[in-house]
């Protein structure tokens, strides 16, 4: 059967992406929400719109910001073209990070979906990373000092450090080597590595069975096209059109031509790691970048693994009750994290009061055990007041650190000024 009304050969390829028949349930639009076509949509779009960029794009000190005036000065809707490939990165990196929220919670990442929570993981670390080496291209003050802060970061992390944030940059400092090896990164191994890993993604859910559906809910199969294909079309069309619109309206941010000399204040990292900067500014570095991030990464990766007795996979929050659980957890990473950054912003100085205490101890154990001990009183209150189980504090604990992070973020990003100070 054939779908009037649209090119048969986007029906076609859609239908070659999944199985004949569909659950009526998996196909409800409050299932996925649609984020991760939508998040393959923006990658498509990002990939065409690359391409067409690199016959504008000069990789080199001396020319990547004038051929970018350029591009957006004289080439004929090459300022478009500019703002749909950065809108559309900045959108990837939002949507990528919702559609995770929406297999966690949904109970999608257990038992055979375990590999596909490992693999978004990777790509999750790639979208972020595609975004990061982008960001440097357009070697302007903007682009130049992020890239510079975020290098230095990595210099904090124990023993290889400095000669991690040297093989980054290709150097001591950021320069034409960087640019040059950034440039590599994004317009080639990153999109394939990318595309291979997005291939074995879809092919994963296509294994599983397709999207999570309760297992109370009725198993009615209907007929993929036209009942899933004209709802994906009509998604991609409006994404499409809205990120069209807000590309002639709204211009990808460029500031002057790249200064060595000259460090903008404040000088801020991209917003998605503006929670490392913020954490950074509280705790020593060794924890905000190296102890904190392992810890994190190691307790996603191994959530599938956990073995819980009462587990209802595609239920979202797994029970009324994990719900509410979650949305106390919310609030209260919400006021902790605000309440401990207000403090060590304008009460703490740790590493004066003890000045004979090394300040890996001071500055780094003390402030991680500040909210630590609370974060774990409130588990304890939840296991046992609230008699919550154990994917209920699963839920919780990622609900907790997901927020601080997002709170980090917004605080580094709007709530800090001139010298990095709070509301100046
Ligand atoms: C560019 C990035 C990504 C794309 C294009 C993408 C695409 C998709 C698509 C099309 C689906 C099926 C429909 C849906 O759930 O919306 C899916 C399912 C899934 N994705 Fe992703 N994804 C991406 C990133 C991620 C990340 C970062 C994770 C986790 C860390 C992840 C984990 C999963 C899992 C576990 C499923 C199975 C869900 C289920 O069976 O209900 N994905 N993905």
């Amino acid at each position: 059967m054939t779908a009037k009304g649209h090119p048969k050969a986007i029906t076609r390829l859609l239908l070659h992406l999944h199985p004949k028949k569909v659950n009526v349930q998996a196909i409800k639009f409050n299932r996925t929400f649609g984020l991760g076509g939508i998040a393959a949509l923006l990658f498509v779009l990002l990939f065409i719109s690359g391409m067409l960029l690199r016959f504008a794009y000069v990789p080199s000190v001396k020319g990547a910001y004038d051929s970018i005036v350029d591009l957006q000065e004289n080439i004929l809707f090459g300022s478009i073209l500019r703002n749909l490939h950065y809108w559309s990165g900045m959108l990837l990196v939002v949507v990528s990070f919702l559609h995770v929220l929406r297999v966690f919670y949904s109970q999608s990442i257990y038992h055979e979906r375990r590999k596909n929570w490992l693999y978004g993981l990777i790509i999750m670390f790639l979208v972020v990373f595609s975004n990061f080496t982008g960001y440097l291209l357009p070697w302007d003050q903007l682009a130049f000092w992020a890239v510079t802060i975020m290098t230095n970061m990595l210099s904090y992390i124990p023993f290889i450090g400095d000669a991690l944030a040297d093989m980054v940059r290709g150097g001591n400092e950021v320069s034409e080597t960087t640019l040059l090896r950034f440039y590599h990164f994004h317009t080639g191994l990153l999109p394939l590595l990318m595309a291979f890993l997005l291939s074995v993604h879809f092919w994963l859910v296509r294994k599983s069975k397709g999207v999570t559906v309760q297992k109370m809910e009725e198993k009615q199969m209907v007929d993929t096209n036209p009942n899933l294909i004209y709802k994906e079309i009509f998604t991609a069309l409006i994404v499409i059109v809205a990120l069209l619109l807000f590309s002639m309206l709204v211009n990808a941010p460029l500031l002057e031509k790249a200064n060595p000399l000259i460090s903008p204040n404040p000088s801020k990292a991209p917003w998605y790691f503006m929670g490392f900067q913020e954490l950074l500014l509280h705790i020593h570095p060794g924890f905000g970048i190296f102890v904190i991030p392992v810890l994190v990464t190691t307790f996603f990766i191994y959530i599938p693994n956990i073995k819980y007795p009462n587990l209802n996979v595609g239920q979202w929050f797994n029970s009324e009750k994990g719900k509410k659980l979650t949305i106390l957890s919310l609030i209260f990473s919400l006021v902790l994290t605000i309440a401990v950054i207000l403090t060590s912003e304008f009460f703490l100085d740790l590493r004066n009061w003890m000045p004979n205490i090394p300040v890996l101890i001071s500055t780094g154990l003390l402030l991680l055990l500040l909210y630590f001990i609370p974060a774990a009183a409130f588990l304890f209150y939840l296991k046992s007041n609230q008699k919550a189980e154990k994917i209920d504090l699963v839920m919780a604990l990622f609900t907790i650190i997901i927020t601080a992070y997002i709170v980090m973020t917004i605080i580094g990003s709007l709530f800090r000024g001139e010298g990095m100070h709070l509301f100046a």
